[in-house]
């Protein structure tokens, strides 16, 4: 995985259908998803329960491009090497997860993988400040994690723009996750982001059966961002 800011779209499977993960994970990456992102939640760092390592290693063989799986976990250092194992390319761990992130990342560099680290709406970016040559993303959640088609936090942008300025030329990824849209993208884009989760705005409309509806979606949010990201 090469290091580069072009703007990329990861589709969250959280709003695909789930009794067809397979077709649907080659669609969106048929329809021109850059990475495959996949939301794990333990139904106690967050009030909801996705997926465990068996499921992640099974959506593996459908993924052409990045699997970048986003833990929302707590304990998470017990399950990094399963994760890893399960074919994980970018793994990322919330700073709100346990007491020891330094400790984390390094678990995850150490699994062989990308290291992330995601930021709750309410953590400050002063937060990474001595992690910034630890971890490959920051991941900036702008909605409070748990659930897909939730309203954008706009006091966010501001967030990202302070981590834009201390990562400086770092090859360091900025993420931005939950609310992402046409409407939503520019204003990330220009505050210096170039991974956008996206779930319902990229699965809305659309089916394995009519999977330009998702390219429609993807484009729609890649030129928004793009227009002001020359
Ligand atoms: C929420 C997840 C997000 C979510 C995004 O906790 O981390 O990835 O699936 O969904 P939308 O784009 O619908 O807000
Ligand atoms: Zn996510």
């Amino acid at each position: 995985m090469s290091f580069d800011r072009t703007l990329k779209i990861a589709p969250s499977i959280l709003s695909a259908d789930f009794a067809d993960f397979g077709r649907e994970i080659r669609a969106i990456e048929d329809q021109g998803a850059d990475w495959v992102h996949v939301d794990v939640m333990d139904g106690h760092f967050v009030p909801n329960l996705t997926f465990g390592p068996p499921a992640v290693k099974a959506f593996r063989p459908h993924v052409k491009t990045v699997m970048d799986v986003h833990l929302m976990i707590a304990p998470v250092d017990p399950f990094i090497a399963a994760y890893a194992e399960a074919g994980a390319d970018v793994i990322t761990a919330h700073f709100e997860a346990g007491p020891h992130p330094h400790r984390t990342l390094q678990a995850i560099r150490a699994a062989g993988c990308k290291a992330g680290l995601a930021l709750n709406p309410g953590t400050p970016a002063a937060s990474v400040e001595y992690l910034l040559d630890m971890v490959d993303l920051v991941c900036v959640m702008t909605v409070n994690p748990g659930f897909g088609g939730q309203k954008f936090i706009h006091s966010q942008v501001d967030k990202i723009k302070q981590l834009r300025r201390m990562i400086g030329t770092r090859p360091v990824h900025i993420e931005i996750d939950g609310g992402v849209d046409p409407t939503t993208a520019p204003l990330v884009a220009d505050a210096g982001a170039d991974v956008l989760v996206a779930g319902s705005a990229v699965f809305k409309g659309g089916s394995v059966d009519t999977p330009q509806v998702y390219g429609q979606n993807i484009r729609a949010i890649r030129e928004a961002g793009q227009g002001v990201y020359i």
